[in-house]
């Protein structure tokens, strides 16, 4: 089984505060939430709803996902620390009211130490249907106060990472020019090509859908398609942007990458430990993943006080500078920036939360 609670005398360090199993026999309900961490506030992150072929393989990944945000929310600049849930089941046929609910009771049991949104198969309406039995539940539908669609932030944020990491590179902060390879073309994806084409970027993407793929050529005949990920990676890119799944960083795709900047929405877009110094060996500039693709939990987040686009929008602009921040520190420390985004993010939950043993 995972490591819960690390072995600090060991040498581990201690990992997350408080996993919590919920179920209800009844309806079903089998989940399990992770905090890994409140040293910035309450905890945040969504619910995957996902039919995990085991307990380990479910609690392995609201482990995981609950440390990713933690360090995502922090460098967000939120006040917030990082928690994630998992529910077992098929979204398609285990998901009902009553599962939901019962979800719902269980968030609302933690008291405001972990407030729940939307992952993947979750949906703003299952949030609804949450909030029914709990506070602590964001990432709702407009008709109930909510942001909407996460994804015009996300692509909002990516395109400032993007404009970021052209400035390390190419002296200037605009991709006018530059040729961009958009790897799925999503709600994030299809979006940040619009943000490209307004800012004169070349343009060359793939999705496994051809749905996907004519709504973008719909809008933008010039743009050109090429027939998989494979033959993306492959061709004269100056900008990869992964926008799918994660995994698209391996040991196949880094060798074969033409591109000197990496910077997309996906998460999780390195492989394994290690592909990050494979890309720095190679002078990729990699803009890690999770800081930015953090427009969308800048959004949920912002719901939570009473959603305010402009509020929002002005901190996700703010990517730009965070993404610029963790490129000069990757130069002065000599360590990639996937690594020197992991030490700022550690330094504000470590530098913030200390203010918490200031008695008030
Ligand atoms: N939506 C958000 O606000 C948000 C926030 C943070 C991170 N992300 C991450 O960004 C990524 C995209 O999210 P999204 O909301 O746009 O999802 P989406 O499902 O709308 O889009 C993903 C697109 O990728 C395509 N795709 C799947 N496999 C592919 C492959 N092998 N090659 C090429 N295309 C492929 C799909 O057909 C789809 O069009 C995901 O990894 C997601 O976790 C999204």
């Amino acid at each position: 089984m995972p490591n819960v609670f690390g072995t600090p005398h060991k040498g581990t360090e201690p990992r997350h505060e408080q996993v919590v199993f919920c179920q209800d026999e009844a309806s079903g309900l089998r989940a399990i939430i992770a905090i890994y961490s409140t040293a910035l506030g309450p905890s945040l992150g969504g619910t995957r709803f996902h039919p995990y072929g085991s307990e380990e393989e479910a609690l392995t990944d609201a482990l995981n996902l609950s440390r990713g945000m933690a360090y995502k929310n922090a460098l967000a600049g939120l006040d917030h620390g990082g928690g994630k849930a998992v529910i077992i089941g098929d979204p398609a046929t285990d998901k009902s009211e009553s599962v939901l609910r019962a979800y719902g009771r269980f968030v609302q049991s933690l008291n405001g130490r972990y407030y729940t949104a939307c992952d993947v198969g979750t949906y703003s309406e299952d949030m609804d249907v949450i909030a029914r039995e709990s506070r602590y539940v964001t990432g709702r539908t407009v008709a109930h106060g909510g942001a909407g669609d996460s994804s015009i932030l996300t692509a909002f944020g990516v395109f400032q990472g993007m404009r970021a990491a052209a400035e390390r590179v190419w002296g200037t902060s605009t991709l006018r020019g530059r040729r961009v390879g958009v790897e799925g073309v999503g709600k994030v994806g299809h979006r940040l090509v619009e943000h490209l084409r307004e800012d004169g970027a070349d343009v060359v993407i793939c999705d496994v859908s051809e749905r996907a793929v004519e709504r973008v050529r719909g809008r933008h005949p010039e743009v050109d398609v090429v027939a998989d990920n494979d033959a993306l990676v492959r061709s004269e890119l100056d900008v990869y942007a992964p926008c799918a799944l994660g995994g698209s960083l391996n040991d196949e795709s880094v060798p074969l990458l033409s591109a000197r900047v990496v910077c997309g929405a996906a998460n999780n877009q390195l492989a394994h430990p290690g592909i990050e110094k494979s890309l720095a060996d190679r002078d990729v500039l990699y803009a890690p993943d999770y800081v930015v693709n953090s427009g969308g939990v800048i959004q949920v987040a912002d719901e939570i006080e009473g959603f305010d686009f402009d509020r929002a929008k002005a901190r996700a602009t703010g990517i730009f500078d965070t993404t610029r921040k963790i490129f000069a520190l990757a130069a002065d420390e000599g360590v990639p920036p996937a690594v020197a985004a992991d030490r700022l993010a550690e330094r504000r939950m470590s530098e913030i939360g200390r203010l918490r043993g200031i008695l008030l």
